[in-house]
């Protein structure tokens, strides 16, 4: 199996969702990790870890970190799996830039893609990853579908994502959101626009039966989910079967 697609067609330039998402992130870079350690109260770089963990990567093997960001998912994994190539893919060049700066880096595989054409060949990965991606695409159908392409048989995909609080919380939790972060991105980053985009996606977004429904559809199976913090946050996770 080769690692890049023989012959790729170049990729379509981003979606209008997805030229949003390239703009905010390309923005907020410095004030990424601070803010997000604010806003989760810390619990970021734990789901992180524990992402990374769900993968279950062999050793050897290889693992995609989509949407990378500042790379806080390739780097649990890395530490993890020490003995694997973690690959890592986003749009945003400055974030990408920024992950790579970052200590022990070096050993990850940094690369400039678009989570809906991803440069891979069928069947490459043992694992794939993301954080917070389904939100900023126009597709997720698409998105989860390519995965799947990228995936061996056996190959687990986990997901780290916001989604609307349900039940009694969801009154207290949503005014919370509302406020705090375009609040916090305000004060922290002067660039209150850029958090309200945020706390809009995180609101707007799917409940996890919506996104295992479209897990269930691209053909994955042995799906696993569960809710973190006053159920706005869910990792979930599948198989190829
Ligand atoms: C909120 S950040 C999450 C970063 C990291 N995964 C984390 O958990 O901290 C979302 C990232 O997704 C990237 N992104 C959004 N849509 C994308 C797409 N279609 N293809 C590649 N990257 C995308 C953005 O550039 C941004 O870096």
């Amino acid at each position: 199996m080769t690692e890049e697609r023989a012959q790729m067609p170049s990729p379509d330039p981003p979606s209008s969702k997805g030229q949003e998402a390239q703009r905010t992130f390309n923005k907020i870079t410095d004030y990424y990790d601070l803010m997000n350690r604010l806003m989760t109260l810390g619990r970021h770089a734990v789901w992180c870890r524990d992402v990374a963990a769900r993968t279950r990567v062999p050793s050897g093997g290889r693992m995609l970190d989509v949407a990378t960001g500042t790379g806080v998912i390739a780097l649990a994994a890395l530490k993890k799996y020490p003995n694997s190539t973690i690959h890592a893919v986003d749009f945003s060049d400055r974030m990408l830039t920024e992950a790579a700066s970052k200590p022990g880096a070096s050993a990850i595989r940094w690369q400039h893609a678009d989570a809906n054409d991803l440069p891979f060949g069928d069947e490459f990965f043992d694992a794939v990853t993301h954080g917070y991606l389904l939100r900023n695409v126009d597709d997720v159908e698409r998105v989860l579908a390519e995965q799947y392409r990228v995936l061996k048989r056996g190959g687990r995909v986990v997901i780290l994502e916001t989604c609307p609080p349900q039940g009694l919380l969801r009154y207290p939790v949503t005014l919370g959101v509302r406020v705090l972060i375009p609040l916090l991105g305000q004060v922290v980053a002067r660039d209150r626009e850029s958090y309200a985009y945020l706390q809009k996606s995180t609101l707007g977004f799917m409940t996890p039966e919506e996104v295992v429904a479209i897990l269930r559809r691209v053909g994955f199976a042995s799906i696993a989910w569960k809710k973190k913090f006053f159920g706005t946050h869910m990792i979930i996770s599948a198989e190829k079967q």
